[in-house]
């Protein structure tokens, strides 16, 4: 696929790349007695928007007429396992079946609503060449030739007993339908969630976690009625520590699915139900080759310019993509608090699979919709909002997490570089915080996450090569000679380098030993080092160190080196 070819010709990132958790090494540091790794990291998601011939649009469904009344329109996705998921070593098919697909579809169950309920989805079966036709007056599509033998939706052969029955074309002109007839389809579900466990080519060649998309989008409103979700199986994890990540990014990747892609954008719809996009021939809105996906109109996705601030009072125009649409416009202005806010800025690097189908990392940070898992994730207001204004659901939103990045910070913080705003604050002699501006240094330096409940250090590092120029913020930096400066800057390349706290987790060999988060109980440092005293569990938060702690017990004697902040009972 295209996108594909496009992604390998940009390294991106480090280590492992990926929707996306767990977060792993990048710099070896010598802790304490006993040599470990410490690594803040970020994995970015790589939503491939499904290329035309795996999706299939404008998917008829008949008139249910049995269909129970769904009165409250909620969401309803229904989970079908595929055989993968069941072949798989019992904790990780407990896991997924039992755990995590239930509580991340409860949440998003219980978060959206559905304008167009659909009563009973059956899909629409693929052509064994990607050659169909449409008759006038007749809402299916027909295959020239003959339908395939299996359907898909992503990896998963979509069941017999969920499809239509085949229509086809022959050479002689003569269209109608063949083989089986209707099948019995799924029953009252908005959207059919196909859940596999196969390790796919992309497994291996990305080292996923999970990926997702939509595979099916009903005839009246464009919305995607059938997705699927897969789920590397060597990259499962049923360590306790990580299931909140793994279940934010379930959720991330479902939200792809119903909405939340650049292959979407182009089929949203206004309140009134009407396309946000005009269509074309047989309505579809037009296609954008270069791009591979259908071209959304400026009532979507805007470009718009930003002056921006880089090193040596140097400025530079920055072109970014802004979502626009009403209620993304209004709770943007309402979070960062500026009013002349344009929408709702989208994520401009990490290639093909990233951009466009997060928002700015740069902007907000811990949004489970930015496009990498750095800590700490939050469903926010605004992505609720996004899920409105794409015309088929409704949100509710007190659903809605709290998200502390950016809020309240204006203007100057949502329009312009994180130099200007480093800057500024510190002519200003006040923190530059949600920034930083400490070297990764060994030992580190460590501080608190923004909300206080973890153990963090800045992100600020060399790299191996200048940043390009747009990158560089720094001006001076302490012990660092002027001809260096251009290779400094934060480790998380879709925050368009800017640096920031972020916790990190302790690697012994490459093993995951322990994060930083101040409310794990199994983060609690064994006795023999636990220099600082420190006590995580539930009510524990960060709390700034007044100075370093000598550890005793220690043969060679060595204070402990990090210092800076630590963990208490709050
Ligand atoms: C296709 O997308 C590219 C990149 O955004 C844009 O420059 C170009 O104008 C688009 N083409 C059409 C026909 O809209
Ligand atoms: C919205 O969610 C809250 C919290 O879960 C719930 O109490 C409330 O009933 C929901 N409102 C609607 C209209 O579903
Ligand atoms: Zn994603």
């Amino acid at each position: 696929m295209e996108t594909r070819r496009k992604m390998a010709a940009k390294p991106r990132s480090r280590g492992r790349v990926l929707c996306w958790w767990p977060p792993l090494s990048a710099a070896l540091l010598l802790l304490g007695c006993s040599p470990a790794s410490a690594a803040a990291s970020s994995s970015s998601c790589q939503h491939r928007v499904p290329s035309g011939g795996e999706v299939v649009y404008k998917v008829y469904l008949k008139e249910n007429h049995v269909l129970k009344r769904n009165v409250d329109q909620k969401l309803r996705i229904k989970t079908i396992y595929d055989r993968s998921v069941e072949d798989l070593l019992p904790e990780k098919r407990h896991l997924i079946k039992n755990k995590l697909f239930p509580q991340a579809i409860s949440y998003l169950e219980k978060t959206f609503q559905v304008r167009n309920p659909t009563g009973t989805i059956s899909l629409s079966r693929q052509c064994a060449t990607n050659q169909y036709l449409r008759k006038e007056g007749d809402p299916h599509r027909y295959c020239r030739g003959a339908c395939a033998e299996h359907t898909r939706c992503g990896p998963v052969v979509v069941p017999e007993e969920h499809l239509q029955q085949c229509r086809v074309c022959r050479d002689n002109g003569h269209c109608g339908p063949a083989g089986l007839p209707d099948q019995e389809g799924v029953r009252d579900a908005d959207f059919v969630l196909y859940v596999s466990a196969l390790t796919t080519e992309r497994c291996g060649q990305e080292n996923i976690i999970a990926y997702a998309a939509y595979c099916q989008l009903e005839a009246e409103m464009d919305r995607p009625v059938a997705g699927y979700a897969n789920l590397c199986p060597n990259m499962i994890s049923t360590q306790a520590q990580e299931f909140i990540g793994m279940l934010s990014t379930v959720k991330h990747e479902i939200i792809h699915a119903l909405g939340f892609s650049a292959g979407l954008f182009a089929f949203y719809h206004d309140d009134d139900g009407n396309p946000l996009t005009a269509r074309y021939a047989e309505g579809f809105p037009p296609f954008n080759d270069s791009l591979g996906l259908y071209q959304w109109s400026n009532k979507v996705v805007d470009k718009a310019v930003r002056l921006w601030d880089i090193r040596g009072n140097k400025m530079l125009r920055h072109d970014v993509f802004l979502l626009i649409t009403p209620r993304v416009v209004e709770e943007a202005r309402k979070h960062f608090d500026c009013p002349i806010l344009e929408g709702m800025e989208l994520e401009n690097q990490g290639g093909m699979g990233t951009e466009l189908n997060h928002w700015e990392k740069r902007l907000l940070e811990n949004e489970a919709m930015t496009g990498s898992h750095t800590q700490n994730r939050v469903f926010s207001r605004i992505t609720l909002a996004l899920m409105e204004d794409t015309g088929w659901y409704k949100a509710n939103y007190s659903m809605a997490e709290k998200l502390d990045w950016g809020r309240d910070k204006g203007c100057d913080f949502v329009m312009k570089s994180c130099k200007f705003w480093i800057d500024r604050k510190k002519e200003k002699r006040q923190l530059v915080s949600p920034y930083c501006d400490t070297l990764r240094s060994n030992p580190l330096q460590l501080t608190c996450r923004q909300d206080q409940k973890a153990v963090a250090v800045c992100n600020l590092q060399k790299f191996p090569k200048e940043l390009p120029q747009e990158y560089q913020y720094f001006d001076s930096l302490n012990g660092v000679p002027s001809e260096d400066l251009p290779y400094y800057g934060g480790s998380v390349e879709i925050a368009d380098y800017c640096p920031f706290s972020q916790e990190f987790s302790w690697h012994l060999s490459g093993e995951f030993q322990r994060s930083s988060d101040c409310r794990i109980m199994e983060n609690q440092p064994d006795p023999l080092k636990n220099y600082g005293a420190e006590k995580y569990g539930p009510n524990s938060v960060c709390l700034i160190q007044k100075s370093a702690f000598v550890m005793a017990q220690c043969r060679k004697k060595l204070s402990y080196p990090d210092w800076g902040s630590g963990c208490y009972q709050g």
